[in-house]
């Protein structure tokens, strides 16, 4: 599309010989005669640019200015002026004009200046856009949940996110560390600045110091250049570290540094860059307990943990399943461009029983297949839902394939019999005396069986483990081959 351009001046020679120029360089070109004109087109029409002679009939150029500027903000105005009166043109810029031309004109300088105003305008429009997208996809309002859990960590975010203080999320894989650590940036006051992401996790410490810091130019072999690293990337605004509790020792106090003395050394510099960066930390092994253990420095440990946010695993906010059930269904299903699908209850049943040892990653990942697979149907049902989840849903008796060292029974029975105490203790919110009931035997057993099975006491356990897995079909068993 052509960008269009107004002109206006009361000398037909100057809107003559300005609209042929521009409309060879290829813009859409029109022009009036006064500002009254003008300022009428304009209301009727926006324009991505407008030049204006400063010296008109009746109302003078800065007044048509300032009428424009009112009314479309957005708008770069050229101002035109017969004699090179700097104070003029000066006063003008002061009062929102782009830049101003000279007459005579210099066709090439017409050119020039009429580009840089349009790219400047074609600049802050991307960014806008950019910026609408960007909080359209982070914004907090895409974080799912209705628990009192997630409910906490809604609020905290708002508390915090313009604060510049360090944030730790922790959490299992896929609970949504990332997503939290993207709306604290994109809610608070540095929104439109960097958000830069590092996975700390398994790179080797040159790399990822290179990565983190950067180098100055022959601090290596390679080091052809200067190379800035990721702190200088974000400087302004938030760096995200994820997997933290990989960082090694050494890594850890170069960290720990940049984090109070906001200051570091690129590798091979010898003068300190210094910047403003905010550091959010995410990692889903539990900190404090390698801190305790004395792999994770203690000093760091507290120097990222000014503000710590927590997020349960999806088996402990269950409340929360419906919603994002609902989320991803409509997410999926407008992707692939096919009306809402519902969901049979049996399917939403053997969801919402389901484990999700994978959080909400793998709820996404089962809804978005369910979708995908389910073409043309309106209704999802339990046939459109992967093995795994039906599976865990049914006490399955398998084929025992028994192979040439047989298996042992006991633990066939034990791992099932763990399988069925955990489904039990979920099913009641890890409600002992109700867990009993629906196993249907004494509190005291179930104490017991848990002690016996490795089930931690208090529910913050792993999913159910497969446990010593019986010879069920499909697997390895050399008996199944011929
Ligand atoms: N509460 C939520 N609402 C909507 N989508 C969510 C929610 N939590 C997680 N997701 C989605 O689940 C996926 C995983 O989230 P994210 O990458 O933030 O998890 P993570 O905790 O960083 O995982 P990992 O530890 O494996 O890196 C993403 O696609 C994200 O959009
Ligand atoms: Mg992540």
């Amino acid at each position: 599309m052509k960008e269009k351009i107004l002109i206006v001046d009361d000398d037909e020679g100057v809107r003559g010989i300005l609209s042929r120029a521009l409309g060879a360089s290829g813009y859409q070109v029109s022009s009036v005669d006064s500002g009254e004109k003008a300022i009428a087109s304009v209301r009727e029409t926006p324009h991505d640019l407008v030049i204006l002679d400063m010296v008109l009939p009746r109302v003078d150029g800065l007044a048509v200015l300032k009428d424009l500027h009112a009314l479309r903000p957005e708008t770069p105005v050229l101002m035109i002026t017969g004699h090179a009166s700097v104070e003029t043109a000066i006063k003008a810029i002061k009062m929102g004009a782009s830049d101003y031309l000279v007459k005579p004109f210099r066709m090439e300088e017409v050119d020039l200046v009429v580009g840089k105003a349009l790219e400047r305008t074609r600049l802050r429009r991307e960014n806008v856009y950019l910026r609408r997208q960007l909080e359209s996809t982070y914004g907090v309002q895409n974080i799912i949940g209705q628990s009192p859990e997630m409910r906490r960590i809604f609020s905290l975010i708002e508390q915090v996110a313009s604060s510049r203080s360090t944030v730790l999320i922790t959490g299992p894989s896929g609970t949504g560390k990332e997503m939290v650590a993207r709306a604290l940036h994109f809610n608070g006051e540095r929104r439109s600045r960097p958000f830069v992401s590092v996975n700390c996790g398994g790179i080797p410490d040159t790399l990822l110091e290179d990565e983190l810091f950067g180098h100055v130019k022959g601090a290596f072999t390679d080091a052809v250049g200067d190379r800035a690293g990721r702190f200088e990337a974000a400087d302004g605004g938030t760096l995200f570290l994820d997997e933290l509790g990989n960082m090694s020792q050494s890594m850890q106090i170069k960290l720990l540094r940049v984090i109070q003395e906001r200051e570091f050394f690129p590798l091979g510099g010898t003068k300190p860059v210094s910047v403003d960066v905010r550091v959010i930390g995410a990692s889903n092994v539990d900190l404090r307990k390698m801190m305790e253990e004395g792999q994770f420095r203690e000093d760091l440990y507290y120097r990222l943990n000014v503000i710590h946010i927590k997020l349960p695993p999806l088996r402990d906010r269950r409340e929360d399943l419906p919603l994002l059930i609902q989320h991803f269904l409509a997410k999926y299903c407008g992707e692939m461009n096919v009306p809402l699908k519902r969901l049979r209850p049996e399917a939403l049943r053997a969801l919402v029983d389901y484990a999700w040892p994978g959080n909400v990653r793998q709820l996404e990942n089962v809804i978005e297949r369910a979708v995908a697979l389910s073409f043309g149907k309106e209704e999802l049902g339990r046939e459109d839902l992967p093995r795994e989840i039906l599976d865990a849903g049914a006490v399955e008796v398998p084929v025992l394939q028994i192979g040439g060292d047989g298996f042992s029974l006991d633990e066939v029975l034990a791992s099932y019999e763990q399988r069925m105490l955990y489904r039990a203790l979920e099913h009641a919110g890890w409600v002992k005396t109700r867990a009993a009931e629906l196993l249907k035997i004494k509190r005291t057993t179930l104490i017991e069986k848990m002690k016996r099975l490795g089930i931690p006491l208090k529910g913050a356990g792993e999913p159910p483990s497969r446990g010593p897995s019986p010879p069920v079909e499909g697997s390895a068993d050399p008996a199944g081959r011929d």
